[in-house]
């Protein structure tokens, strides 16, 4: 069949990387979002407005304007949920060689990708299009990868071994952002209230602290690889619907291509990409651990007619059988626990028969 005609379930199944090279003009019905959920014209890509995020210099965390950046931090994380995080120490080289292996691996020819097709949620690596393929009624113009990062011993023999230098680039970033979160955590905790740095600490707090963060250093690692490419009609649809990430922080990678945009005060904008920098965000676990005071916002993803957007999205929580709660250390009268208890589990089952994006699973956790 010519792909130019493609039309059948089975290829929109083949991803939009398969569909963008059959040279399609326009984009089928399938990936066409009702009028009310397409980018807006004044919010186009090359449109305002525009937005920076805060940006955290990570690097004076350790100085002497500690305080006033777990104050940007606090600031961000429950105004805007988002931050850009800039001096993070990560050597430019094993960012630039995870962009570069990713889009080694969406060069693959399609049967080659194709081996790691699958709908089942629970494999170690998924390869994908769209956002949730089973449940989405429209598609959206976006293939992934994913792969589940812990514990590696295990994990590592389902991963790619093409492109040959696929398994040691990923590797070296899955370590190095994972060293990355915990030291965000333990900003985050700090910024919370939780972690206290001063020298009356007690000896009951620091072992609270510890316990918290080797849950995390226990946790659980996903990422994801996207691949946008260049569409014909980008106005008609999305790379990613409006979600919220379900783990605790996203550290996103994007590369030059803007794409990005993040709901702010009722509008969408767009996120200006810092070369090497990290977009976080923070994910629903975040917003249930903090009680409400750090949100889990909502984005997506544009895409455009020239072209192809690559971005990795390194998805960061507790171990997959912890119970995420509201801190008891943030829950007084005056401040009641505003969320039910949840788990992976429940977080599966939910995307497995529902549609995940706008928050929807969060808002089934909010006691009320
Ligand atoms: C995600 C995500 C944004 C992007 O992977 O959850 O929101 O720019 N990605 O690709
Ligand atoms: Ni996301």
């Amino acid at each position: 069949m010519s792909p130019a005609l493609a039309k059948s379930v089975e290829d929109y199944h083949k991803g939009v990387k398969y569909l963008h090279e059959s040279g399609i003009q326009r984009v089928p019905k399938k990936y066409i979002f009702p009028i009310s959920e397409r980018p807006n014209s004044s919010y186009t890509i090359n449109g305002k407005p525009k937005m920076s995020l805060p940006i955290i210099d990570f690097s004076q965390l350790h100085g002497p304007n500690r305080a006033q950046v777990l104050d940007s931090l606090s600031y961000a994380c429950e105004n805007y949920g988002f931050f850009q995080l800039v001096n993070h120490g990560i050597p430019e080289e094993v960012i630039r060689s995870m962009v570069d292996v990713g889009g080694k691996f969406f060069d693959l020819p399609l049967v080659e990708r194709e081996k790691y097709m699958t709908t089942d949620m629970t494999t170690p690596v998924r390869y994908g299009t769209s956002f949730n393929q089973t449940n989405d009624g429209v598609f959206c113009w976006r293939d992934f990868l994913k792969l589940v990062c812990e514990p590696l011993h295990d994990v590592l023999p389902h991963w790619p071994s093409s492109p040959s230098e696929f398994r040691e680039m990923a590797i070296a970033y899955s370590k190095e952002t994972k060293i990355l979160f915990i030291k965000l955590v333990e900003a985050i905790l700090e910024s919370l209230g939780i972690n206290v740095t001063t020298k009356n600490k007690t000896q009951q707090q620091n072992d609270d602290v510890e316990e918290i963060l080797k849950e995390f250093e226990d946790g659980s690692q996903l990422m994801a690889i996207n691949f946008y490419p260049p569409c014909p009609n980008p106005n008609l649809t999305l790379g990613m619907p409006p979600h919220s990430d379900y783990g605790f922080l996203t550290l996103l990678l994007q590369d030059e291509v803007e794409g990005l945009q993040v709901k702010f005060n009722g509008d969408w904008v767009t996120i200006q990409p810092i070369p090497g920098s990290f977009v976080v965000n923070v994910g629903d676990h975040l917003e249930i651990f903090s009680n409400g005071k750090y949100k889990s916002v909502l984005h997506r993803v544009l895409v455009n007619s020239l072209k192809s957007r690559i971005s990795v999205a390194s998805l960061h929580s507790l171990p997959f059988n912890s119970i995420i709660k509201p801190s008891p250390k943030l829950i007084s009268e005056k401040n009641p626990k505003l969320y039910k208890d949840t788990n992976f589990a429940a977080f599966l089952e939910y995307i497995k028969s529902c549609d995940s994006t706008n928050k929807s699973f969060l808002e089934t956790r909010k006691l009320t």
